[in-house]
């Protein structure tokens, strides 16, 4: 497999290691003197392969995570901080600033995406960009949602004010392959409904969050966002067995959420918003188009390396064209470019874990025992920091790349003669969060798409899988999710509908009316904010 020789362009150099002594508790920078941990990237700045060093990062503890706990926690304060408690309108201005700051450090951001977890440039550019969008996005819907609660009901007599109010203390842990979209996804929403937040950012792509640590300081309330550095096990778990933390919040894997909810001793406290692993299927049907089919299959395999929730991660193609779409998807698997981020054109791109290549390798070597073969010529090719996709087929349940979620670049392909063996699959699979279905003819797809809706949470018609537009509902069933993220959906999520209630009578309805002409509690208002 040939590598990138190409020069690094000069404004991707690697001038300056980050050595990043900084965290944010309670509105202040700390400075962190305890031990700090190297950050590498797999990527080589040198024509002899070796890991570039990057920088470096404070390795805390339970101490600086209780300290960070207690800041979030006196910021809440019972429900009376001046964050909770504060003016819809007011908590926008915050967070319109913070947008703009975050802004300026588009390009420092973006050439750390690359350098940490190897996302290509374009890729890079577009998770900043849609990062900026979800939270403006986010802002206009939370005004719409403030308008939508600015009024009374009556029923039976009884009047109500309701809105949505903050939970409390949120805990929240984004994963690398999305480390600044995903975790904010989370942070912005919760931030935004009023609640106080600690947060971790995911092992690769945490240097990316040091540029923002100011930007957070300077636009929020003290104590109203706390970031910690370090290992989840290590200040992650020390917060959870306090039992203060109301909403864990977590794009990861289902084992590192499991064990954090393990750890909290009030179970119906604990609110989950999660985001775990999937092994979303593609199912060609013999009437699919196979020239679009293929495209679609390409990008939902390979994009990002596979290393995606979303991403196809196992194929199921009907008998009758199994030998051409494996013939013709294998060939197009090679011809895919492999390079460094910056590199023109690249598609595949460095792995950021050090050991994926020799897990990927296992899946490998697996498969081949139980049976598969490699369809693809350049199938399993290693390099230091890559393994190429391997097209296997034919691939049967015992082997473990159709147990696992692979979430690198290795390809599982099964052929069906009868559409019950993948409707058993997907119904039998621990997951459940979407699903690609390639055909043409309605009269077939109808009772699929019936069925297929009920298995998963989005049903993608010929169209790979993905999370976005944001705008609409990203969950799963199963291990896949609990609760909803969407532009629209996240801010129910980390929310509660709370409300004023009282009887119709003379005594209340005055009272009422003299509340809101004095205009002093923030949440019995019925102001508009356009
Ligand atoms: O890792 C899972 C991400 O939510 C996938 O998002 O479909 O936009 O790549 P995406």
């Amino acid at each position: 497999m040939s590598k990138s020789s190409n020069p690094i362009p000069a404004e991707f150099q690697i001038t300056n290691t980050i050595d990043q002594k900084q965290y944010l508790v309670a509105g202040e920078l700390k400075k962190w003197n305890g031990n700090t941990t190297q950050v590498f990237s797999t990527i080589s700045s040198s024509e002899e392969y070796k890991p570039t060093l990057l920088g470096s990062i404070p390795d805390m503890g339970e101490v600086e995570a209780l300290d960070a706990l207690d800041a979030a926690l006196s910021a809440y304060d019972k429900g009376q901080g001046v964050w909770p408690t504060m003016k819809v309108k007011d908590r926008i201005v915050c967070m319109e600033t913070f947008v703009e700051k975050m802004k300026e450090k588009r390009a420092e951001i973006v050439k750390l995406l690359m350098w940490e977890i190897g996302k290509s440039l374009p890729d890079s550019q577009k998770e900043f960009d849609r990062t900026v969008e979800y939270i403006e996005d986010t802002v206009e819907e939370y005004k719409d949602l403030d308008r939508g609660s600015a009024k009374f009901q009556k029923h039976q007599g009884v009047y109500a004010h309701i809105r949505r109010g903050p939970l409390g203390v949120v805990l929240c842990l984004g994963p690398y392959n999305y480390p600044l979209n995903e975790t904010f996804a989370l942070l912005i929403p919760a931030i935004i409904m009023g609640n106080t937040t600690i947060f971790k950012p995911a092992k690769h792509g945490v240097l990316l969050i040091t540029p923002l640590l100011e930007a957070f300081r300077d636009s929020f309330p003290k104590g109203v966002v706390n970031i910690l550095f370090g290992r989840g096990r290590a200040v992650a778990a020390p917060i959870m067995k306090t039992g203060k933390v109301d909403v864990l919040a977590l794009i990861g894997n289902s084992k590192s959420a499991n064990a954090l909810q393990e750890q909290h001793p009030k179970s119906n406290r604990l609110r989950l918003v999660l985001g775990l692993e999937a092994k979303n299927p593609a199912i060609i049907l013999p009437d699919a188009d196979l020239d679009l089919t293929i495209d679609e299959v390409i990008a939902g395999t390979t994009s990002f390396n596979g290393q995606r929730c979303t991403a196809l991660k196992v194929v199921y193609v009907h008998e009758d064209i199994k030998t051409e779409f494996l013939d013709r998807f294998s060939k197009k698997i090679d011809a895919l470019k492999f390079g460094n981020p910056w590199d023109n054109g690249v598609k595949l791109t460095p792995l950021p874990e050090p050991g994926k290549p020799a897990y990927i390798q296992e899946l490998l070597d697996d498969a081949l025992a139980k049976g598969a073969s490699i369809q693809n010529d350049k199938g399993g090719q290693h390099s230091e920091n890559y393994i190429w996709p391997a097209v296997l087929y034919p691939v049967s349940k015992d082997m473990r790349v159709y147990q696992e979620e692979q979430f690198g670049p290795i390809i599982p392909v099964l052929s069906f003669k009868d559409i019950e063996e993948p409707l058993d699959d997907m119904a039998e699979s621990n997951y459940g969060q979407q699903v690609s279905l390639f055909g043409k003819d309605v009269y077939t797809l109808s009772p699929l798409i019936d069925t297929l809706a009920n298995l998963v949470c989005r049903v993608n018609l010929n169209s790979s899988c993905q999370r976005g537009p944001d705008v609409y509902p990203f969950t799963g069933r199963k291990d896949s999710a609990q609760a909803t993220l969407s532009v629209h959906d996240a801010l129910r999520s980390f929310s509660i509908r709370t409300f004023l209630a009282f009887k119709d009578n003379d005594l209340n309805n005055e009272t009422v009316e003299q509340l809101l002409d004095a205009k002093v509690s923030n949440f019995l208002s019925t102001d508009y904010i356009l």
